[in-house]
Order: structure tokens, then sequence, then C-alpha cells
């Protein structure tokens, strides 16, 4: 038996989200702990490809004519993969198994860092050549398949493991930051990005001169708090998320379950938070002064009514 493994972090966006559809830049981080993991394993029992999403508890045969829809993303990165090396798979049996440790539509990059897994896996498995200009290109054409018009931001963070600056029109730059601590919290409520971001879209068409400011606003807290992680300014970071946070606020895409978890947090000494991602449910972050107070922080979150917590520590590239 021959086995090919991948795997792909989660990523938050620290500043930017919504105004980078709008071309405005945004910054992301990978949150390296947090993964999505894909296996492919030769398997002589089977003489076709077999797809597990153990998540999901779902096990499709390619026997079998039509693709679960829950798992159609997973059967179209097979095909996008092997369309674009022009190749055949080299096992008539064999089956591909996908896990996750990231929660699905929390605004924490799932469905890009399975799509970035399986890119990985499926060319380690035709034993191509995979650059890292291609495995962004590629995540994104299936991310426009989760999501309509995503920016790009989730697929490229994800695929370089490194913070980035990011602008859809510029694309991304990476940067070494110094060392920042955060505590995720998951309100548990899960979210549509398309509809958030097509809600934002109507706002903006009704109230264009008032929208085109927020995300002028955001666009230079994005520039102002990359200098703030360059140069390893805590207190300014924190108060540049806190002023992204009323201007997403105004945007109309908070809710009063991130608002609570975020005075939570704010209320037990976070020096900023805000909501990550589209909004609307999903998740918060906030900026501790150290581990340990992040620590704390997540503490109080659960107390506090969250799902779940994560602590992530930003550090250098962030390469793993
Ligand atoms: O919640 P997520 O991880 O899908 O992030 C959405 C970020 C937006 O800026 C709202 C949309 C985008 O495509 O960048």
């Amino acid at each position: 038996m021959k086995e090919w493994k991948a795997s792909a972090p989660a990523k938050i966006i620290l500043l930017g989200e919504h105004a980078v559809v709008y071309n405005k830049p945004a910054i992301a981080i990978p949150v390296n702990d947090v993964r999505a993991f894909v296996t492919i394993k030769t398997d002589s029992n089977s003489d076709v490809p077999v797809i597990r999403a153990n998540d999901l508890d779902i096990e499709y045969s390619f026997k079998k004519k039509s693709v679960p829809k829950k798992i159609e993303h997973i059967a179209k990165a097979i095909q996008l993969v092997k369309d674009k090396t022009r190749s055949q798979y080299p096992y008539k049996g064999w089956r591909l198994s996908l896990s996750s440790d990231i929660p699905i539509a929390r605004g924490m990059g799932s469905s890009a860092a399975i799509s970035v897994s399986l890119i990985k896996a499926l060319y380690q498995f035709l034993d191509k050549d995979l650059a890292q200009s291609l495995l962004i290109d590629l995540s994104y054409e299936l991310e426009k398949f989760h999501h309509g018009t995503p920016s790009g931001i989730d697929n490229a963070v994800i695929s370089l493991e490194s913070p980035i600056l990011f602008q859809k029109e510029r694309g991304f730059s990476m940067f070494r930051s110094k060392t920042f601590h955060f505590v995720i919290g998951d309100t548990g409520i899960g979210k549509n990005t398309a509809s958030i971001v097509k809600n934002v879209a109507e706002r903006y068409k009704k109230n264009r001169a008032s929208c085109k400011a927020i995300f002028e606003a955001i666009g230079s807290v994005s520039n102002q708090g990359l200098d703030a992680l360059r140069f390893g300014q805590n207190e300014k970071l924190g108060r540049l998320m806190n002023l992204n946070q009323s201007l997403l606020d105004e945007l109309g895409v908070s809710s009063p379950e991130l608002e609570h978890l975020i005075r939570q947090s704010l209320e037990n000494g976070a020096l900023g938070a805000k909501l990550c991602g589209a909004g609307k449910g999903g998740c918060m972050v906030a900026l501790a002064e150290s581990r340990a107070k992040a620590g704390k922080i997540a503490d109080k979150l659960i107390q506090a009514g969250a799902k779940q917590t994560f602590l992530t520590t930003l550090k250098g590239v962030n390469k793993k």
C-alpha cells in the first residue's frame, strides 16, 4: 500500500474583510494548529476511487452515478487536478480521506483549507510539481465553486501559510510580523458568506457614499495594521481592531452574539477585538498581551457562551 498526505491551516482575517471585496487592502493570518488533512492510499480491494469525508460521515465510491451534494467539491477538485495536469490517476483503486479540525462556516477558512489540502495531496499522488502560484490559482477556482465571487484572500493565506497583506487587483505580499497572541471565539452560529456579501452589495447600491467611506476607512485601518504588526505595536493593533469592528458594525455585518463575545473579551483584558470573516455569526478574534492572558480570555469566552475557542500566536513569516 502506498500513501500520500497533505494538510492546510485555518485562517482568520485580522483586518479588512468586506472592504477587500471592493479592492481595499486586508490582512489575513494562518492559524497553524487548526488544520484540514487529506490522505490518499492505494486500495487493492477496490477497482475504483473511493472518497471518505470523515467529519460528514460520508463514503462515496465512483461506481455510483451521482456524487452526494455535500462532497461535490471533493469530486470537483479531483477533476480539476486531472484536467490541469492532463494526466490519469495512476491506480484504479484508491481511497481519499478528508478530515478537518476547522469549524465549518465560521470564518476560519474551512472550505479553502480543504481545497488547498486536496490539491496538494492530488498533485503528490500524480507525482507532479505544484508551484505556490498554481496552488493559489487552483484553490481560487474551487473557492468560486463554494462562494460565487470570493476576493481570493482565504485561499491565498492558506496556500502560503504566512501572514499576508492582500488587495484584489494587486495580489498579496507576505510580511514578517512581530509576535502577537490572539484568542478566537466561536459563536457556534454558522453563516453564509455569499449571502452576507450580497447583502453588503445591496447596501452599497442604496448608500453608495456612506459605504464607500466605510470601505475607505477599513482600507486605511489595514494599512496602519500592517505597520503595527511589523513593528510589534500591540496597543495600536488593538485600537485598530476595535475601530475595524465599529466600521463592520456600521456596515451591518455584526450580530448580538458577536458583540457579546467581543465585549466579554474587552472587559477581560483584550487589547482589541472584532468579528472575523463575513460576520453575522461565525467567529470573533481578540488580541491579548500574552499567551497566558489569551488563555484567560478564552476561559471567560466559554463562560460567556462561546461554543469553542482557539489560541493562536503569530510570529515571523509563520510558515510551518
Ligand atoms: O467568512 P469567510 O472566511 O468566508 O470570509 C469572508 C471574507 C469576505 O471579505 C467577507 C469575503 C471575501 O471573499 O473576501
